[in-house]
């Protein structure tokens, strides 16, 4: 998978690509993250890439044509299958969309700021739009780095063992359950006695058990769907 992610702070978002797994990642060549700084595509002398809204009112709006020669450059060099926006109004981001998400070659993630961007790069670019919650943040590089954290972890080869990301809550639309690890005890607190039992399918049905509790407790809405 190819991640661009188009920015005015590539600064934000470059140290989280150089820790842990994502780092792993692009290091087994499984990914490739480049950054475009919008600021590269301004034609005006002050490298700005706001402008007033028309018709007024309080904020910046991000201008379409650094937006537009950053996007039209990528997109005359290979096929994208998403062109995604962050937005505090687009779909919320799930498992479900995760899981889809990760088997693209080719992505473009734009971050928006101020006010958010020209409605035109929505109308015109945009094939998919983002949100990662229902807050406002300052700029949509945070969910660019929540974003491409869901996805490159799904990458197959990505995660040592293959079968975690299967376990994962969400999986399945279920909360994981109580995990524990050594001691089996410690200060007199005891690990469940059935994992410590050694028998398999005992073990098996008590995690589902403890998802589906669990579940039904924090999440009940997830059992609907
Ligand atoms: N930009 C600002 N707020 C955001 C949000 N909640 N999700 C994605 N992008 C954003």
């Amino acid at each position: 998978m190819r991640i661009d992610i188009i920015t005015v702070l590539p600064e934000l978002l470059r140290s989280p690509f150089e820790a842990s797994i994502m780092k792993r990642a692009i290091d087994k060549g499984l990914v490739e993250v480049h950054f475009h700084n919008l600021r590269d595509y301004t034609t005006n002398r002050q490298k700005s890439v706001d402008d007033y809204q028309f018709g007024g009112g309080a904020g910046m709006v991000m201008m379409i044509q650094p937006i537009d020669d950053c996007i039209t450059k990528l997109k005359s060099e290979r096929h994208y299958d998403e062109i995604i926006y962050m937005t505090p109004d687009g779909e919320t981001l799930s498992q479900g969309m995760a899981n889809k998400m990760s088997m693209l070659e080719n992505i473009i993630i734009l971050c928006g700021h101020y006010k958010g961007v020209d409605q035109r790069v929505r109308d015109h670019f945009i094939t998919k739009e983002i949100s990662i919650g229902d807050y406002v943040l300052s700029g949509g590089e945070l969910g660019a780095l929540v974003l491409s954290d869901a996805l490159i972890r799904l990458i197959p080869g990505v995660l040592s063992d293959e079968t975690s990301a299967l376990t994962d809550s969400f999986q399945d639309n279920l909360l994981s359950g109580p995990i524990y690890t050594r001691p089996a005890e410690y200060k007199g607190w005891k690990v469940p006695e059935v994992l410590t039992s050694g028998h398999a399918a005992k073990i098996e049905k008590w995690r589902e058990d403890m998802a589906y509790e669990h579940t039904k407790n924090r999440r009940p809405d997830l059992l609907d769907e």
